[in-house]
């Protein structure tokens, strides 16, 4: 495959991303999907700075290809995880929900690749002027938190194309090489893959988890929490609940204590499917089964190849 502004960015064989995720992606997911020729996060939002090294370490052994870190910075951790980021010269980060301009200096200045997880063209521009060097331009179908504008990544990702001169990396809704086509074709260079590796042999999201994913049909994940904190979730018990609350106008600090502290530990980690938050996107109900990580790339590689011939092949102009 040819490279492209992400894949010779990363030094990766393949422009595909594994989104970083709480509770899923460790250093095993990542280093496996490294290993496959894309490029693997850590997801160090459910981690301690010292759970993350560990991660780090386990990471660098499993690898020698490049992996990232995922580092969401509204989290209390986030200075110390770029610490430890730094201390272990990792060449990657990813940072999301916050402000792209808390972090990305320092890390350029260690010579760390820095992408951007933005949903709107607002956002885009605030993370070119902090100087990131690509964007990760999410629709709102992606699993866990996204925008609440609710744009979806085919509205989303030429938007963004046309607001920045950055590289962009689509997030939200990709299952197979025909999305990733489309959202070539839309302007991204990449692609970021969230649920379908959640759901993955790899991932360490409990089996209970991975088989809701699996079981799930269209219009059992929705977006909820607009008030507080967007998050895209299959609906359960836990969603039924809030919907409830979020219809009687309960404030939102009332929906923080009801949430409390742990729901996603809950669902996706501990496989509590009534009580826990259940992050997915709307993709689940194209996921039908728990593969490998390498399993993944080799099948969006392939469908890839042949979503482009057969467009070639039907091309009505020629
Ligand atoms: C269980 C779960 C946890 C996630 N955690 C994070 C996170 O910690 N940081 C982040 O930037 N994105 C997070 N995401 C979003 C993914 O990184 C990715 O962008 C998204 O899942 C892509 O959309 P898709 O689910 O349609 O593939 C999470 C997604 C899921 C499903």
């Amino acid at each position: 495959m040819a490279h492209n502004p992400i894949s010779t960015l990363f030094n990766i064989q393949f422009p595909i991303i594994q989104g970083g995720m709480v509770w899923c992606s460790g250093w095993k997911l990542a280093s496996a999907v490294s290993n496959a020729g894309g490029l693997g996060l850590i997801g160090s939002g459910s981690m301690s700075p010292e759970l993350l090294e560990e991660h780090i370490i386990k990471c660098k052994a499993a690898t020698q290809n490049p992996f990232g870190v995922n580092v969401p910075l509204l989290y209390p951790n986030a200075e110390a995880h770029i610490e430890m980021i730094l201390k272990h010269r990792v060449p990657v980060v990813f940072t999301s929900a916050g402000n792209p301009s808390l972090f990305t200096k320092k890390l350029k200045e260690n010579r760390c690749i820095v992408a951007h997880v933005i949903a709107n063209t607002k956002f885009a521009r605030k993370a070119e002027e902090a100087g990131v060097d690509a964007l990760v331009a999410e629709g709102f179908e992606a699993g866990g938190h996204n925008g609440k504008e609710e744009t979806t990544s085919f509205c989303l990702i030429p938007q963004i194309a046309a607001a920045t001169n950055l590289p962009i990396i689509a997030a939200g809704g990709i299952y197979d090489g025909r999305s990733w086509l489309a959202a070539e074709a839309l302007g991204a260079s990449a692609i970021q893959v969230g649920t379908r590796f959640a759901a993955s042999t790899e991932s360490s999201a409990h089996i209970k988890y991975k088989q809701t994913i699996i079981s799930a049909k269209e219009g059992d994940t929705q977006l909820t929490l607009k008030q507080l904190t967007p998050v895209r979730m299959f609906k359960n018990n836990l969603y039924e609940k809030l919907e409830d609350l979020i219809s009687k106008g309960t404030h939102s600090d009332e929906l923080k204590s009801f949430m409390g502290k742990g729901r996603s530990k809950k669902g996706v980690f501990e496989g509590d499917l009534m009580e826990g938050e259940l992050e997915m996107g709307a993709i689940s109900s194209q996921i039908t089964k728990t593969e490998s990580a390498k399993e993944i790339i080799t099948n969006l590689v392939e469908t890839y190849q042949m979503a482009r011939k057969s467009l070639i092949n039907n091309d009505f102009l020629s």
